[in-house]
């Protein structure tokens, strides 16, 4: 096996003493456990037939409906043919990156970027260029900069990958005036978006915002997931994608799957149906605000607590154990 990084992320989150801030592993334990166990106890007797076997390969039709649901909260309209369920939405960027890239090819991601895709474009032997992002999330002008420099070289750019909410691992969140511009950006060199967007109802501050596909269906990919919202255990995700692209994942995920576990999928729709999933939502909200402020708390110097001439703000969402903040000041300088 080649050194992976995300095998030695695993590996240093696990110790039990390490709060690692490099993951986005939700914190699990607050999830109502009895219920979530009754009700997959309940799937099994009423539904095990149908739950243990194989099913559609675009995924279960009534999980697919409930995801344009979900999605509808960020914007997105879209219909349970639009929708392809994924093993986590790891595997739609595997995906995507089997069915979009051509070894050479150039992905655009922000620069840092999630080291997860990093690794599809880099098993589709795919070339990435990174650009600049600031607490604002990506820089529209680096984006025009970087294409004109492909441009120029001879180049072929065949997506920009970004995660528009709650970056990972930046934190940032990509401004509403800056989604218009990146979308302008794209339309002028006629550019595919593909957003992953797991963290998008996990904001602290703000309501959830719209995201790039509900702007433009048409050059927009959107990758979500249950991950972040209930259980990565689970194991479920989805790609949404315009109509040509979207056959091409349904045909390869079929040769690499034949199709999403339908226990989980069944799982997920039932927790969706019978469980008050957003108030859980809320709950990871406010119990991951807490950390963070506690973490913020503990890593403040004192001289820049409340009432002092602290400098740090933080912008950023968290999930689980970790929290991923970002100084948008200079940072104070340590106490003495
Ligand atoms: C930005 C981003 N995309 C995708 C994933 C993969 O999530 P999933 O569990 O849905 O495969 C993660 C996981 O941390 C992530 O942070």
């Amino acid at each position: 096996m080649t050194a992976s990084e995300i095998r030695a992320l695993f590996a240093v989150a696990s110790r039990p003493e390490v709060v690692s801030l490099a993951g986005g592993s939700p914190y699990t334990a607050a999830l109502p456990l009895d219920a979530v166990g009754e009700m997959l106890g309940k799937l099994v007797l009423d539904r095990g037939a149908v739950a243990l076997n194989y099913s559609s390969g675009q995924g279960d039709p009534t999980l697919r409906e409930q995801i344009c649901e979900v999605m509808s909260l960020v914007g997105v309209a879209a219909t349970a043919d639009d929708v392809v369920v994924t093993v986590g939405s790891q595997q739609a960027l595997d995906l995507v990156s089997r069915v979009l890239l051509d070894p050479g090819d150039v992905v655009l991601a922000e620069s840092p970027s999630y080291v997860g895709a990093l690794g599809s474009f880099a098993s589709a032997e795919a070339v990435v260029r990174h650009v600049a992002m600031d607490s604002d999330g990506l820089i529209p002008e680096a984006l025009r900069e970087e294409l004109e420099a492909c441009r120029a070289a001879g180049q072929r750019v065949k997506f920009l990958y970004t995660i528009p909410n709650y970056q990972n691992p930046a934190g940032v969140s990509l401004s509403e005036q800056r989604r218009e511009q990146v979308l302008e950006i794209a339309a002028e060199y006629d550019l595919l978006i593909v957003e992953d967007d797991p963290y998008a109802l996990l904001g602290f501050e703000s309501e959830p915002a719209r995201a790039l596909r509900a702007r433009d269906a048409e050059r927009v990919i959107y990758l979500g997931s249950f991950s972040k919202t209930f259980a990565p255990g689970m194991r479920v995700g989805w790609a949404v994608a315009p109509h040509g692209v979207r056959e091409k994942l349904v045909l390869a995920s079929e040769a690499q799957i034949l199709c999403p576990p339908t226990f989980n999928q069944l799982a997920v729709s039932t927790y969706l149906s019978t469980q008050p999933w957003k108030e859980q939502v809320k709950v990871f909200r406010e119990l991951y605000r807490e950390r963070r402020d506690a973490m913020i708390a503990a890593l403040t110097p004192r001289r820049c607590r409340p009432g002092s001439r602290g400098r740090t703000r933080t912008v950023g969402s968290s999930c689980g154990s970790s929290c991923r903040t970002v100084s948008t000041r200079k940072p104070c300088k340590p106490a003495r």
